[in-house]
């Protein structure tokens, strides 16, 4: 995710935002930017790359002042450039932007037909507009966001500098952090308070539906109504290293938190409950060519080839098309039958997996219309497909992949529900009430999340076994591979993931008091049979831990550990049910003492064969 970072005071800013940003490296970021007032004016400097380069250009074209906003850019809307990087400047005033203007192309329309210029992709430009808009009319700063925030939907932090008023920074919050630094005739406003831990310990936290105003003789908070909000600061004692992961231990753990966020911004301007409607205007292809598609193959890699497979079941349940799902480094080998109205999606969270790179090439090579659900933006997967499915999940930094995932899923949920409605397979009621289930998710996992203490006692429980056996059925079949991998990656536990009708067909010889048998048996379409096939793990003397839908009291008689997740539909169901499954593996791993965030012998993006 972007990181912003903002400084009034007495002091000349740039050294300081500068310095902010360095400490925002960690977030990922593909371009870097600064504005400065300078008295009457406010002057930008912005460039695509590392800060070095922003740096550069500082150094051959100075600037200097004590008010200004920095931003380092993690690209959603736009591809990474130098016109695309923030700060953004619409007349007389500047802004930078973390997260995502759902209704950013309403505004954007409305702006052009006014006859104003857009030099940017960005989302973020519009919000430049907005206030500009409002403060050439003669409001002041603080006026301007709070009519511009009523018409913003979306997530959002952004800070705002206008030339007419030096010294002052506002700031608005909605579903994204932000922080106040207080110093002593100096201010910070950041995402996160790494960025001025050096200078200020002392904070105040932003809420939703909060700005602030600062300059060098204090700050105010209000509400969205301009009611002044009270807040007393706290003092922080993180190290600079606790704070660049949020007070998590892990970085691997705050995105297994950060995981309601992460799917509110999928869904961002993709949907609408209420009218049962789909939006995915990246996809290439017309009503004609998604009803002739006679196939769809699922090309991907490790976690995203899980994806992949429980994409299968969203693509073939929900708009009847057939679907083949392959590892990219057997695709790309196989010499694959590519008809005429094949659809290849390539899955990745970087976006420059060798092996599905590959497999899209060669799926498009043979003909085959291509789409990218990727993380990344302007990645080389993206680039080369016809059209992409950006999952906006923010830098992943953990090496094994937890909120990336999440978000593959319910970008698959969502373009099976698009396909499915085009094909004219289902109801919009019916599409609304896939919707209601997807729009239920953030909450549901910000619920189960609480229960994390439960899931850490039974790793404690089990965390002198060398091997595990995970077994689902179905849709939740690729989560126990998942739960597995996880497992296998950072715990370095030997672990399988199996269908559970096939236990019995070998691994089954596995099972006696020594091996747990981790069981995904949710109330749903195979429940029952799940069920039996715990029942024989558990008389061989397994160590049966299973994972259940809330309420769910069978269970409860027969198994000692049961994990509860709450109740949904049966598309969402892998979707909450990977969250107890990357929660374990993290438990087992902490007590193992493994290095979580950089396991042995892997690679956060394999870029060769
Ligand atoms: C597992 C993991 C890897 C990746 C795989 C593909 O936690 O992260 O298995 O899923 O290397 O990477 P992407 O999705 O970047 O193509």
């Amino acid at each position: 995710m972007c990181g912003i970072v903002g400084y009034t005071g007495r002091n000349s800013c740039v050294e300081i935002l500068v310095d902010g940003l360095r400490r925002l490296e960690y977030r990922g970021y593909d371009s870097a930017g600064v504005a400065i007032q300078t008295g009457d004016d406010i002057v930008v400097r912005k460039a695509r790359g590392k800060i070095v380069r922003l740096t550069d250009l500082i150094a051959k074209e100075p600037v200097s002042g004590t008010c200004g906003v920095g931003h380092t850019r993690w690209a959603t809307h736009g591809r990474p450039s130098d016109e695309n990087a923030h700060p953004h400047r619409a007349g007389r005033v500047a802004v930078i932007h973390n997260g995502i203007i759902e209704n950013h192309r309403t505004l954007k329309e409305r702006m052009l037909a006014r006859g104003r210029a857009f030099c940017s992709e960005t989302d973020t430009e519009v919000i430049a507009h907005l206030l500009d808009e409002y403060v050439s009319a003669g409001l002041t700063l603080e006026e301007a966001v709070r009519k511009a925030v009523a018409e913003l939907r979306g997530s959002y932090a952004f800070l705002a500098v206008t030339d007419r008023e030096p010294g002052t920074l506002v700031g608005a919050r909605m579903n994204c952090p932000m922080v106040v630094g207080l110093g002593e005739g100096e201010f910070f406003l950041a995402s996160d308070l790494t960025a001025f831990l050096s200078h200020t310990r002392d904070v105040l936290f932003l809420d939703d539906g909060e700005m602030v105003v600062a300059t060098p003789a204090g700050v105010r908070i209000t509400d969205f109504a301009g009611k002044a909000r009270e807040r007393s600061p706290q003092r922080i004692d993180w190290s600079p290293a606790m704070a660049e992961k949020g007070g998590y231990r892990h970085f691997m753990l705050k995105e297994i938190h950060e995981q309601p966020r992460a799917i509110l911004d999928t869904l961002a301007g993709r949907m609408r409950p209420e009218s049962g409607e789909v939006f995915f205007e990246t996809l290439p292809l017309s009503l004609e060519q998604i009803t002739s598609l006679k196939k769809v193959t699922l090309v991907a890699c490790g976690t995203s080839w899980h994806a992949a497979l429980v994409g299968k079941f969203m693509i073939e349940g929900l708009a009847r098309i057939p679907v083949e799902v392959d590892l990219g480094s057997e695709y790309r080998y196989r010499d694959p039958v590519v008809e005429e109205g094949t659809l290849c999606v390539a899955i990745s969270q970087s976006g420059e997996t060798a092996d599905t790179l590959a497999g899209m090439r060669e799926a498009k090579a043979k003909g085959a219309i291509s789409v990218s659900i990727c993380n990344v933006v302007s990645s080389t997967i993206a680039r080369e497909s016809d059209g992409v499915v950006y999952t906006h999940a923010g830098p992943e930094i953990g090496v094994a992949s937890t909120k990336a995932f999440i978000t593959q899923l319910v970008a698959l949920y969502l373009m099976a529900l698009h396909l499915g409605r085009e094909r004219r397979i289902l109801t919009r009621r019916e599409i609304s009430l896939h919707l209601i289930d997807l729009s239920e998710l953030p909450r549901k996992i910000e619920e189960f999340l609480k229960r994390e203490p439960e899931v850490a006692s039974i790793a404690r429980i089990h965390k002198d076994a060398r091997d595990f056996l995970y077994l689902g059925r179905g849709i939740s079949y690729p989560i126990a591979l998942e739960g597995a991998l996880k497992l296998k990656e950072i715990s370095y536990i030997h672990a399988e993931g199996y269908p559970a009708g096939e236990m019995k067909h070998g691994p089954i010889a596995l099972i006696d008091e020594r091996m747990p048998v981790l069981v995904l048996c949710a109330k749903g379409e195979s429940y029952e049979k799940t069920l039996s096939n715990l029942e024989e793990a558990h008389a061989r003397g397994g160590q049966v831990i299973a994972v259940a839908t809330e309420g769910d009291t069978i269970l409860r008689e027969k198994v000692k550990d049961v994990i509860y997740i709450p109740s949904c539909g049966r598309y969402a169901r892998p979707i909450l049910e990977v969250v107890p499954m990357q929660l374990l593996a993290y438990h087992m791993a902490v007590l193992k003492g493994t290095d979580i965030d950089q396991p042995r012998n892997l690679a956060k993006s394999v870029t060769v064969e």
